[in-house]
């Protein structure tokens, strides 16, 4: 099989790592990927929105899967464009369609899709500039602290989350007025839940679905989870808290009539679908769906599948998923992100990466890098990713820090308590 991986993260170097040790494997191109990438496939110069390039490619290569990795190509369709052309409408694409993609790509449609299935999640009211009044009088009824999400993507930032209900109110003016484009012309209202947060993925052909090991995605900056959002600062798998019974809670509750919401709808979903869990009192509620992988969360949960990737891929394509195995080691992983000083505001790039070859039992994922001749440089605020398994998640932190010691930048950052606020995972 020939694969093209579209993305540049730490996501898709291990997404593509795992598929480089499939038997199936012949030729693996990565668009635009980064310097880890180009160490397992070949490194192609393309966007990820460029459809037209990426077909072309798909011709001249003879192309026989792309596993679409970010989900802006995803909202965008991609599938539908491929679908669309006889010239690669044959290609298996790994990841939805433009109506699938909603559940990410639209907040309003995704809380609709859930109140419709009966899948639990937060109270919600959708404002437009049409209904503002009724909007304030929705905040009304709620106690602080106050959620609102712009309806579209908005680059992992249009959720706000506010104390006091005259800045909410404030605030969600200024969100219809265009703070976040027009991804805030409709803004989403939520209930604030109190619990602790989980990821959980599956992959599905549309019929079936194999659940994923969940995992636990460490958000803020600071030590402690304070400061500001980032892209993820780091993972453990699996998570204690999503033992005795909770996981089965959210197959029932939320995984199958997910899936079965989806087919009702018409909806031919192939690919990932990211469950943003928090547990409250030991039941799942839903905070967002993704239509792709997590990141970092991939980098912990692709080195514990010891099933072949394009085997799973070759399912999801012909609809036979149910047919094929998964398994998973029972040890557990833990991902440290090392990121450039000043990230998620201002940072600087091309700086120097030493240490690399000194990693030992540790994997080490590119999240933002490039090759500059024998050298790697830093190419963005997440640099690498470096992941352990251990028995439990000491022993696997301890690897992981000894690795994440041994690598060194300008002005790297990277914090030391992920995994140590959590129970033993055994
Ligand atoms: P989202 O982009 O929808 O995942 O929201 C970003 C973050 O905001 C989540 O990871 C949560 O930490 C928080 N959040 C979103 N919705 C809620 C909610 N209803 N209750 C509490 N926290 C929330
Ligand atoms: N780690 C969260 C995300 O990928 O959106």
């Amino acid at each position: 099989m020939n694969v093209l991986v579209l993305g540049s993260g730490g996501r898709e170097h291990a997404v593509s790592w795992k598929i480089s040790q499939s038997s199936q494997i012949d030729k693996l191109f990565i668009a635009p990927g980064n310097a880890g990438t180009n160490q397992v496939g070949i490194n192609v110069d393309m966007e990820v929105d460029d459809f037209e390039a990426i077909r072309d490619f798909c011709v001249e290569q003879k192309i026989d899967c792309v596993f679409v990795g970010p989900e802006g190509p995803l909202v965008a369709g991609i599938v539908d464009f491929f679908k669309a052309d006889k010239a690669v409408s044959h290609i298996a694409m790994i990841g939805p369609n433009k109506a699938g993609a909603q559940l990410e790509g639209s907040k309003d449609f995704s809380k609709k899709f859930m109140k419709k299935y009966n899948i639990p999640t937060a109270r919600y009211f959708t404002v437009t500039r049409e209904n503002l009044e009724e909007g304030y009088a929705f905040l009304d009824t709620l106690k602080p602290p106050y959620v609102l999400k712009a309806d579209g993507l908005a680059s992992g930032k249009g959720v706000l989350i506010l104390k006091a209900i005259k800045e909410a109110k404030t605030e969600l003016k200024s969100m219809l007025d265009g703070k976040f484009g027009g991804a805030s012309a409709k803004v989403v209202i939520e209930e604030f839940l109190k619990g602790i947060e989980l990821s959980v993925f599956v992959i599905t052909d549309g019929v079936s679905y194999k659940i994923l090991p969940e995992a636990k995605d460490y958000k803020r900056i600071g030590e402690g989870d304070t400061g500001l959002n980032t892209g993820g600062m780091g993972a453990v798998s699996p998570v204690p808290f999503a033992a005795g019974g909770f996981i089965d809670k959210v197959e029932n509750q939320v995984i199958i009539p997910t899936i079965k919401g989806l087919k009702s709808e018409g909806i031919d979903y192939r690919g990932f679908i990211f469950f943003g869990l928090i547990n409250v009192k030991n039941d799942p509620f839903v905070i967002e769906y993704n239509c792709r992988l997590g990141d970092p969360e991939t980098e912990v949960v692709i080195p514990r599948l010891k099933s072949d990737l394009l085997e799973l891929f070759e399912g999801v394509a012909s609809q036979t998923l149910s047919e094929r195995d998964v398994e998973f080691d029972d040890r557990v992983a833990t991902a440290v992100m090392m990121v450039s000083g000043g990230y998620p505001e201002k940072f600087e790039k091309e700086k120097s990466v030493t240490g690399l070859n000194n990693v030992f039992d540790s994997y080490v994922f590119h999240a933002g890098t490039k090759q500059d001749g024998p050298a790697i440089l830093t190419d963005g605020g997440r640099v690498l990713c470096v992941t352990s398994l251990g028995k439990n998640q000491f022993r696997a932190l301890e690897k992981t820090y000894s690795n994440v010691a041994k690598i060194s930048f300008d002005k790297a950052y990277y914090r030391k308590d992920i995994g140590f606020d959590l129970d033993e995972v055994e």
